[in-house]
Parts: structure tokens; sequence; C-alpha cells
């Protein structure tokens, strides 16, 4: 028998960055989940946000992807919330049965939310979170009513809720979500979140809580290598990115990609493998840490590898 997610409300912290967005265009276009809170920090965040949530509306519409009423449904699920956390479990309207953090990749900053999201929602509430590498046990670990007495059952079923749910970018176009339990996970959070993800669309791999899970932990070695060739003069970046596109047939050139994801979380993603596993394969490359001393960070600082004009 399948399992049926049962979302009906579903809120996104860090709505407005590129993974958040892409995460609230599948759940409402093709999960259609009927309400979708937009957790952001700012109102001119949001309305960056959904300039591009339009735009992409407006594209599938106009390539007969969607029909207007469907376009303008999803647009309606659309509930954007401009205190950030603040208000989220004051009254039911604001209580999600999902949250999916999409925020900056760092430790820190998850377990504050992930502590914060414990305490203002009941432990029905589903917490997924949207990490690339860091361990999913350990942000569990942090999904904990700051209310809960020591030893309580609360910190014990607290974390059973929290899970890994890895969406790719842009989500809209790629296939994959990588979804990693943690240590505590409950299989019926497994359960749902798996329904969930299929009814965005995409195809489910699962990943046991490891470094850089499946996905990561192949792709970043692989980026970190190409940066390594330019910056021992193997071949320039264009050769570089040639080979692997037209000889591999890759979308886009390790040093585009690197660009593309942003040269900061690559750099923060090779950290992790290489300080959680010890492993010198893993090891940054000097230049890639120092292109984001630079700010040179890609696509999104308009100047990584590549330069990228502003529109
Ligand atoms: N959001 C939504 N849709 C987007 C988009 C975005 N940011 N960027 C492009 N698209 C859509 C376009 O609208 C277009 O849709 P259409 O088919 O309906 O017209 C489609 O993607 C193709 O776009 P383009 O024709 O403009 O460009 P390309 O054909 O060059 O494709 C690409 C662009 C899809 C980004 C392609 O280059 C690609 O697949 N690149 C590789 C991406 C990749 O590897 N992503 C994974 C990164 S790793 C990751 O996310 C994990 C993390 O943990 C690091």
């Amino acid at each position: 028998m399948s399992v049926k997610h049962g979302i009906k409300t579903l809120g996104i912290v860090g709505a407005s960055g590129q993974m958040g967005n892409g995460i609230a265009y599948v759940a409402a276009t093709r999960a259609k989940v009927p309400r979708i809170l937009l957790l952001d920090q700012s109102q001119a965040q949001l309305d960056k946000g959904l300039k591009f949530f339009d735009s992409l509306l407006a594209k599938d519409v106009s390539k007969n992807k969607l029909s207007q009423s469907d376009a303008d449904e999803a647009r309606a699920s659309l509930h954007p919330v401009a205190d950030g956390l603040a208000s989220l479990g004051s009254g039911q309207e604001l209580t999600p049965d999902m949250v999916i953090e999409a925020a900056t990749e760092n430790l820190s900053i998850k377990q504050k939310i992930f502590s914060q999201l414990a305490t203002q929602l009941p432990l029905e509430t589903i917490l997924a979170t949207n990490t690339s590498s860091i361990s999913v046990s350990k942000i569990a670990a942090s999904a904990v009513s700051q209310n809960a007495a020591p030893g309580s059952k609360e910190v014990w079923d607290g974390p059973k809720r929290a899970l890994g749910l890895h969406f790719f970018n842009p989500v809209p176009v790629m296939k994959l979500v990588e979804l990693i339990p943690g240590l505590q996970t409950s299989q019926d959070v497994v359960d749902r979140a798996t329904a969930f993800a299929a009814a965005c669309g995409k195809t489910i791999t699962r990943s046991a809580d490891t470094p850089g899970f499946v996905s990561n932990r192949l792709l970043v070695p692989f980026i970190n290598e190409a940066i390594i060739a330019l910056e021992t003069g193997v071949a320039t970046k264009e050769d570089i990115d040639t080979t692997l596109k037209l000889g591999m047939n890759h979308p886009m050139g390790p040093l585009q990609l690197s660009d593309f994801i942003g040269n900061d979380t690559v750099y923060y993603i090779a950290e992790t493998l290489h300080r959680e596993t010890g492993d010198s394969k893993y090891r940054p490359s000097v230049l890639l840490g120092r292109m984001v001393d630079a700010g040179w960070l890609g696509k999104k600082s308009g100047k990584g590898f590549y330069e990228y004009p502003p529109k």
C-alpha cells in the first residue's frame, strides 16, 4: 500500500533563495500543495523570489507545460511570511505539516533554525533539511523544543521527525531528490517524505548519512580536481569545460558548474568532506579558497571562473 504524504500546508525556510524558490515551484505546480508558507527575512527578498516564480509560471504557460488555471492555482497557494520564523505555529494557518529548510549551508544556522522550528511546531510536523553535505543526524539532534525537560519523551521524539531531502539546482528541471534519513528518523517520516518528493515529480534515491551523501561525495572532488587542473596549468578554463561538455556530454563543464552552484558552497562541501573523513583526496584546492576569499562566488556574485554581467 502506498503511503500518502498528507502535506496540506508546507513551510519553506529560505524561500527566496534559488533552492527554496525552486522547491516552492515544484510543490505548488506538481505536488499541488494547497498552502505554501514562504519564510524569509525581508519583504524585499520575498518580492524578488515571487517575481522569479511568476516568470517561471509565465514561461511554462507560454510553452503549454502548464494551463493558466493551474498556474493561477499554484500562485494562489503561496503565502509570503516576512517575519522569518517568528509567527510560525501561531494558529492553524501558520502551522505546517512539513517544513523544508533551504537556508545557507552552515551548521550553526541550521541547528538554530531546527531548534526554533521544534519549539514552535508540534511533534507531528516533518522537518526536512536541504543540506548538501552536513550530518543530518547532527541537524536532527537540534530538533528539540527549548522548553523540553532534560530526558523527557520530547527530547527523544523531536529528532525522529527530521530528515534530509536534497534537491538539485535548478529544482524545476533536475529530476532527482536524494533522501537521507538521520540515525533518529522514523520510518513513517521517511515514507511520507518519499511520497511528497514523488508528488513533486522527482525520482528518489536514498543515501546513508555520510559526508556529501552520494551526490556531493562524487561531484565535489570532480569539480575540485578540475580547479586543480586549472591551477596547475594543465589547460585553460575554456578547454577544461569544453573537454567535459563535448567529450563526456556534460551539460556544463565543471568550472561553469562550480560557478552555477556557488564557489563558496563547493568550498564548504569540500571542507566538510575533508574534515569529516580526514582523507586528503577531498582537500579543497587553494585556488578555490582564494576565489571565495575574493568574493568570486560565481553566478550569484557576478564573477567566478567566468563573468556574469547583470542582465
Ligand atoms: N530555474 C528554473 N528553470 C530553469 C532555471 C532556473 N534557475 N535555469 C534554467 N531553467 C530551465 C529553463 O527555463 C529551460 O526550461 P524550458 O525547457 O521549459 O524552456 C530549461 O531549464 C533549459 O534552460 P536553457 O535552455 O536556458 O539552458 P540549458 O539548456 O543550457 O540548460 C541547465 C540549463 C538546465 C542549467 C543545464 O545547463 C544543466 O542541466 N546544467 C547542470 C545542472 C546541474 O548539474 N545541477 C546540479 C548541481 S549540484 C546541486 O544542485 C547539488 C548541490 O548540493 C551542490
